[in-house]
C-alpha cells in the first residue's frame, strides 16, 4: 500500500471514519495530524457503532499502529475516556496500538470554557464551534504560551508553565467574561495525574512515522474536518483552527509531504455543514430537510442538526485541487435514492457574473447563487449493490457527471454505513 493521505473534501462529516477504517486494513500506521476532539469519526462494524474523536480509525484493526501527531490539539480527558471505552468493548488500545506525540498541545478545561464564552461574546458573529477548546488551544500554541504533552509528564515544568498560562487566562475569564477563575493548584493536580496515565503512550511520533516509512511500512494520514474548514483556505473566519488537508501533514505529523504517494478526497453525494458560515448550495426547504432525515445528518460530536444541500462541485473542485487529490470517494450515495431529481451545482452566479472558481472573498461566497444541473433521480434501494454496473442507470449517470465536472476519478462509492457497503471503481484504492 502506498503512503496515503485521506482528507475531507467538503465541510467535514464526509464519512471519513468508515473509509479510513476500510483503507487502514492494509496500513501499518494510521496517523492523525490536526484537529482534536471536535472530530467525530463514525465506524460501524457488524452492527456495532464506534464514534472516535481523537483516536485514529485504524484502532479497529488489530496490528495497526495508531498515532496522534504533534499537530493535534489533545484533550487528555477525552483521549483517556476513549481509550477506556474501547477497552470495555474488547478493542485493544495499549501503547503498542496507540502512540501520542510528546509535542502535541494540550487542551485544558479552561480552553473549553474560553471557547464557549468567546462564542457567547461574539453573539451574532459566532462561528458555531464545537466548544471543545480547539481555537483557544491553537491560539496559545501560536502565541507560544501553550503547554505540550511532554509538559504534563514533568511536574515541575507543568507547575511553572501552567501558572504562567492560567494567570493570563484567569484574568480573561474574570475581567472580560465575568466568569469564575480556575484554581491553579487543583488544575495542576488534575493534569499531572492525567499526564501519569498518558505517559506510557507518549513518544516522538515524528521519528516513529519516519522510521516506519523508511522500513517500508505503509502509512495512512487521517485528516479530520474538511478542506472548506481549513484555517487558511476555507471560509475564514468560519473555519476550524488547523490545516485540514495534505498541507497539514508536514507540520502536524513531522513527515515530509513530498513522500506522500496518493491523496484521496472524501465527499458526500450531497453537502452538509455544521456551525455558521456561508454554504452556497444549502437547501433550507423540504429537500434539505429530507436529506437530513434520510442521511441522519446530526453531528457525531455535538448532536447538532447539520445544514444540508446539494453537491457543490465548485467547492469540491477547489478542495481537490488544493490537496492534489489523486482520487475521490463518494459516500452516502444511498441517501439520494427516492429523490425524483438530483441536483449538482457546477458554477456560481456572483452578483451577475458566472464563475466556476471558488471565490476567495467571503462576501462573494456569501452572495454566490449556485447554478444547478438537474439529473434524473432513482428510487431503487442501492444499499446491497456492490458492482457499479448493478446501480440504476440514473445513479451511474449521476456519478459519471460528478466525475466529469470534478476531473478526478471516483474510485469508491459508499452505499451504507457498514464496512462492506462499498462499490469499487477503477480498481479501487488497492
Ligand atoms: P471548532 O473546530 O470547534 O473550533 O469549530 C469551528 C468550525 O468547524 C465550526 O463551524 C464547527 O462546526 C466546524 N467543525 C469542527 N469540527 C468539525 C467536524 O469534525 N465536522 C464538521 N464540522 C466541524
Amino acid at each position: 500500500m502506498p503512503t496515503l493521505s485521506v482528507f475531507g473534501a467538503q465541510w467535514g462529516d464526509e464519512g471519513k471514519g468508515k473509509i479510513i477504517d476500510r483503507l487502514s486494513r492494509g496500513a501499518d500506521l494510521v496517523v492523525r495530524y490536526q484537529g482534536g476532539a471536535n472530530a467525530g469519526h463514525t465506524v460501524v462494524v457488524g452492527g456495532e457503532k464506534y464514534v472516535l474523536h481523537l483516536i485514529p480509525s485504524g484502532i479497529l484493526h488489530e496490528g495497526t499502529v495508531n498515532v496522534i501527531g504533534n499537530g493535534v490539539a489533545l484533550d487528555p480527558v477525552v483521549l483517556l475516556e476513549e481509550v477506556d471505552g474501547l477497552l470495555e468493548r474488547g478493542i485493544r488500545c495499549s501503547p503498542e496500538q496507540l502512540s501520542v506525540s510528546s509535542c502535541a498541545h494540550v487542551i485544558f478545561q479552561h480552553h473549553r470554557e474560553i471557547d464557549q464564552l468567546s462564542e457567547r461574546w461574539k453573539g451574532e458573529g459566532r462561528i458555531g464551534t464545537t466548544g471543545r477548546g480547539i481555537g483557544p488551544c491553537y491560539a496559545d500554541k501560536a502565541a507560544r504560551t501553550g503547554l505540550r504533552v511532554a509538559d504534563l509528564l514533568d511536574p515541575e515544568d507543568l507547575h511553572t508553565r501552567l501558572q504562567a498560562n492560567l494567570a493570563e487566562k484567569n484574568a480573561l475569564l474574570e475581567k472580560v467574561h465575568g466568569a469564575e477563575p480556575f484554581d491553579i493548584e487543583q488544575t495542576f493536580e488534575r493534569y499531572a495525574a492525567l499526564g501519569q496515565r498518558l505517559a506510557p503512550f507518549v513518544r516522538d511520533t515524528g521519528a516513529l512515522v519516519r522510521s516506519a516509512w523508511k522500513a517500508g511500512k505503509s502509512v495512512l494520514f487521517e485528516g479530520a474536518q474538511g478542506a472548506m474548514l481549513d484555517l487558511d483556505h476555507g471560509t475564514y473566519p468560519f473555519v476550524t483552527s488547523s490545516n485540514t488537508g495534505v498541507g497539514g501533514i508536514g507540520p502536524g505529523a513531522g513527515f515530509p509531504p513530498s513522500r506522500i504517494d496518493r491523496a484521496v478526497g472524501i465527499a458526500k453525494a450531497y453537502c452538509t455543514r455544521v456551525g455558521e458560515g456561508p454554504f452556497p448550495t444549502e437547501d433550507s426547504g423540504t429537500e434539505g430537510e429530507r436529506l437530513r432525515e434520510l442521511g441522519h445528518e446530526y453531528g457525531a460530536t455535538t448532536g447538532r442538526p447539520r445544514r444540508c444541500g446539494w453537491f457543490d462541485a465548485v467547492a469540491a473542485r477547489y478542495a481537490l485541487e488544493l490537496n492534489g487529490a489523486t482520487s475521490l470517494v463518494v459516500t452516502n450515495l444511498d441517501v439520494l435514492s427516492s429523490f425524483e431529481t438530483v441536483r449538482l451545482a457546477t458554477a456560481y452566479d456572483v452578483g451577475g457574473t458566472r464563475t466556476e472558481t471558488y471565490p476567495t472573498a467571503l462576501a462573494d461566497v456569501v452572495r454566490a447563487k449556485p447554478v444547478f444541473e438537474s439529473h434524473t433521480g432513482w428510487s431503487e434501494d442501492i444499499t446491497a449493490v456492490r458492482d457499479f454496473g448493478d446501480l440504476p442507470k440514473a445513479a451511474q449517470a449521476y456519478v459519471e457527471s460528478l466525475e466529469g465536472v470534478l476531473g478526478v476519478p471516483i474510485s469508491m462509492l459508499s452505499v451504507g454505513p457498514e464496512r462492506d457497503q462499498i462499490i469499487e471503481r477503477h480498481g479501487g484504492l488497492g
